[in-house]
């Protein structure tokens, strides 16, 4: 593996390897796990030459939020990524990457405008400039993305078919640890009380999707075996679920993976995001209801 920080390095490695291979690219904040990884792994599977960028993005933090004890570990990073084989560390240096007077800016509305981007106004147009600049920079055949963040992926997915970039978005699945919880560079902040309690998350997402698809029984008078079919109904009884489990919930929320909309119904495509906060962290996660592809 080389650790690429200038644009002119890095062009000239991927000119090179572009005449003998298609490249996949894998772009992160770095303080890497096994969801990093897995999605990794997923881009050798897809392309012959691999490229994982590190850049902390200021873009797409809000001035309170938490850029500045952002979790940075380089040294263990290019460890884990020189293990996996990895052929290009794009690591922009941050000095370089804006300019002082960089004043652009890629606004992908509708998808980007519920869910996070309800609390988080300005996050998205900070991941699509950013994403964007490393398409650009890189340009992949294929961009490997995880399905943790749901409207991240939706934001890329709209912002790539509008804007014609060439590239195939692939999707790696939520990588968890033994107690549920999502693998997250965030879970780092959480004290071991926090983290257990941060649990109630994945587990009240899986008994919601578990209810919608009619594999528990319903409360004596609901009847059983069909689920709750009805949007607003699961996510009312998932916000109560967490709410009783201690947790300050953000949002909960139906969502069609495709526009970010709630559904008419749930069906295929169709997915339960949540966001919460255990103390001072906050955190997401989303479940699938039903397959893509699969019909009821
Ligand atoms: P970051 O949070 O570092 O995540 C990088 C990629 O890893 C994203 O595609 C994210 O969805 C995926 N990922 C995170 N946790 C995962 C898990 N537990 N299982 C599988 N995949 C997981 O997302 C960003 O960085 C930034 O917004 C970025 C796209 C790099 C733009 O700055």
């Amino acid at each position: 593996m080389i650790t690429v920080q200038d644009l002119a390095a890095l062009r000239d490695v991927i000119g090179k390897a572009r005449a003998e291979s298609t490249i996949a690219l894998v772009p992160t904040m770095g303080a890497l796990h096994e969801g990093h990884l897995s999605l990794a792994r997923q881009a050798r599977r897809e392309c012959g030459f691999v490229v994982v960028s590190i850049f902390v993005n200021p873009l797409q933090f809000a001035p309170h939020e938490d850029f500045s004890r952002y979790p940075r570990r380089p040294e263990e990073d290019a460890a884990a990524l020189e293990a996996e084989e990895v052929d290009v560390l794009w690591a922009p240096r941050p000095e370089t990457f804006y300019p002082s007077d960089f004043s652009t800016a890629v606004e992908v509305g509708g998808v980007s405008e519920g869910g996070e981007g309800a609390v988080r106004p300005t996050h998205f147009r900070g991941v699509a400039t950013v994403v964007a600049k490393l398409f650009l920079q890189v340009q992949p055949d294929v961009a490997v993305f995880g399905r943790k963040d749901l409207q991240q992926l939706a934001v890329i997915r709209r912002m790539v078919r509008d804007l014609d970039f060439p590239v195939r978005i692939a999707v790696g699945e939520t990588v968890r640890d033994a107690d549920g919880l999502a693998l997250s560079s965030r879970n780092a902040y959480l004290s071991p009380d926090e983290r257990r309690r941060a649990t109630a998350l994945p587990r009240v997402l899986f008994a919601a999707r578990d209810l919608a698809r009619g594999r528990l029984p319903l409360p004596p008078g609901e009847g059983r075996g069909e689920g709750v079919l009805d949007p607003a109904e699961l996510a009312r009884r998932t916000r109560e679920e967490l709410e009783r489990s201690g947790l300050a919930v953000d949002y909960v929320e139906v969502v069609d993976v495709e526009t970010m909309k709630p559904p008419p119904s749930i069906r295929s495509g169709t997915a339960l995001a949540a966001a919460v906060r255990v103390g001072k962290t906050r955190l997401i996660d989303n479940v699938l209801l039903m397959p893509i592809g699969e019909t009821r």
